[in-house]
C-alpha cells in the first residue's frame, strides 16, 4: 500500500511518500499483533525555524501562511509539476492520511484542507492521523531492521514540545496512559530555559550543546563557574507515586538561579552549567519515572519488553543514552526513532495514517488542537 502523508500541525511543513509492506497481522504464537514493515519513500520537510526564531516561538498565523505556500511546493518535487505527472503519481497512491491534532489549529487546517482537495481531486481515501500516535510509531521507520516483533508489553515516552506523556502498550492498538505533564512540556522547559539564557528558539538543541560542551570541560560534574560545582536544581515530582511530571518549577528554579546569580560573571561558562544542570535534572524525572513504570509492571505476563523513547525531546543525545542503558539494564529492548524521525515529519504521520485506517480508526477530518492519544 502507498500513502502519502502530510504533516503541519505546528511549525514543519512535511510531506511524505511510503510503502506499507505487512499489516497488523495477529500470529499463532503471540498474541499482540505484528509490527507493519513501513519504508519511507521521500520524507520532505521544509522547516520554519528561522521564520518563528525573532519571535521565541511559533506564531500560529505565520506558520499557517508558510504552511500554504511550502505545501504545493514540496507536493510537487514528489509528484512532478505538470498535471499528466501529477496525474500518474496519484494514480500509483492508496491512501492519503493528514495530521488533525493535537497542534496549533490554523496549521493543522491548512494540512486538511490541502489533503481533501487532492483526495477529491484525485479520487482517493483520506484518513485523519493523530500526530501523538505519530512520534509513537517514529521508530518503526528506521532503515535498519531490527527485530521488532513481540515488543509488547511496552513502556512508551513520549517527550515533545507539547507533550510528555507515558503509556504502557499492550499492541499497536492498545495501550493505556499511565501519566503525563501536569503543567509544561519537557521541550518546552528546554526552550523556555533556553530562553532565559538568551539563546536561539528551539532550545533543546541549544541547551544539548552547551551541555555537551561542558560534559567535556570537565568531567560529568565540570569544573564550573558555581562555588558549590554543578548546581542542584530540583527534580520536580521525583518520589511522587504518580506516573506525571511537572516542569515549571525546575524552569522557575532556573530562574530564582539566575536571579541570584546573574550571567555577569563568567557567561558563557555559567550558561553551560546551567544548561547542564537543568538537562540533568530533566533526564533524571524523565528515566526514573519510565524505569519505576518498567518495574512497578511486575514479572510475568506483564512484564515489560521494551521502552519506546520518541518525540522531538528524544532527539537529545544524552537522554537516549541514559535510556539505552536503563533499558539494558532493566533487561528490555529499547527503541528510539532515527534522529530525523524525532522532529515533526510527515513520514511518521504516514504510519499513523496507515495503523489508523488498518484499525478502522477514523479521526474526524477536522483540527481537533488539543487531541489526545
Ligand atoms: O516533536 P517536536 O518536533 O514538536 C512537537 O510535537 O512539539 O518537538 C519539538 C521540541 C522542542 O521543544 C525542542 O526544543 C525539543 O523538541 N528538542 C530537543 C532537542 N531537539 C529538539 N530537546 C532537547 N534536546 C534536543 N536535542
Ligand atoms: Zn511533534
Amino acid at each position: 500500500m502507498r500513502i502519502l502523508a502530510i504533516e503541519t500541525s505546528c511549525d514543519e511543513t512535511g510531506i511524505a511518500l511510503l510503502e506499507a509492506i505487512e499489516s497488523g497481522r495477529t500470529t499463532r504464537k503471540h498474541a499482540a499483533p505484528n509490527v507493519p514493515t513501513v519504508r519511507v519513500l521521500k520524507n520532505l520537510v521544509s522547516s520554519q525555524i528561522k521564520i518563528h526564531r525573532p519571535f521565541g516561538g511559533v506564531v500560529p498565523n505565520l506558520a499557517k501562511r508558510e504552511h500554504l505556500k511550502n505545501l504545493p511546493i514540496l507536493l510537487e518535487k514528489i509528484s512532478g509539476k505538470t498535471p499528466v505527472a501529477k496525474k500518474k503519481f496519484f494514480a500509483g497512491i492508496d491512501l492519503l492520511t493528514v495530521t488533525v491534532g493535537p497542534g496549533l489549529e490554523p496549521a493543522l487546517w491548512t494540512g486538511i484542507e490541502f489533503a481533501k482537495m487532492l483526495a477529491a481531486e484525485y479520487k482517493k481515501p483520506l484518513v485523519g492521523a493523530n500526530h501523538l500516535e505519530g512520534h509513537l510509531y517514529s521508530f518503526l521507520l528506521s532503515k535498519k531492521k531490527t527485530a521488532v516483533q513481540n515488543i509488547f508489553p511496552a513502556v512508551a515516552l513520549i517527550v515533545s514540545g507539547g507533550h510528555t506523556i507515558l503509556l504502557r502498550i499492550e499492541s499497536f492498538s492498545q495501550w493505556k496512559r499511565l501519566g503525563e505533564t501536569r503543567d509544561d512540556a519537557a521541550g518546552e522547559a528546554f526552550d523556555k530555559v533556553a530562553r532565559l539564557l538568551a539563546l536561539p528558539y528551539p532550545g533543546g538543541p541549544e541547551i544539548e550543546k552547551l551541555a555537551a560542551a561542558q560534559a567535556k570541560t570537565g568531567g560529568e560534574h565540570g569544573r564550573v563557574a558555581h562555588p558549590k560545582g554543578t548546581i542542584t536544581f530540583p527534580r520536580p515530582m521525583l518520589h511522587d507515586k504518580s506516573y506525571d511530571f511537572s516542569f515549571s518549577g525546575l524552569k522557575t528554579a532556573v530562574l530564582y538561579y539566575l536571579r541570584d546569580n546573574p550571567l555577569a560573571i563568567a557567561p558563557a561558562r555559567q550558561k553551560m552549567d546551567i544548561a547542564a544542570s537543568f538537562q540533568a535534572a530533566t533526564i533524571d524525572v524523565l528515566a526514573a519515572k519510565t524505569l519505576r513504570a518498567v518495574r512497578e509492571a511486575g514479572a510475568g505476563k506483564s512484564r515489560i519488553r521494551s521502552i519506546i523513547l520518541c518525540g522531538g525531546v528524544a532527539a537529545n543525545k544524552a537522554l537516549r543514552s541514559r535510556f539505552a542503558r536503563e533499558a539494558r539494564a532493566a533487561g528490555c529492548a529499547f527503541f528510539v526513532p532515527d534522529f530525523k524521525y524525532n522532529l515533526d515529519n510527515a513520514a511518521m504521520i504516514g504510519a499513523a495514517g496507515y495503523m489508523a485506517y488498518m484499525r478502522k480508526k477514523k479521526y474526524p477530518l477536522r483540527a481537533d488542537g488539543g487531541l489526545e492519544i
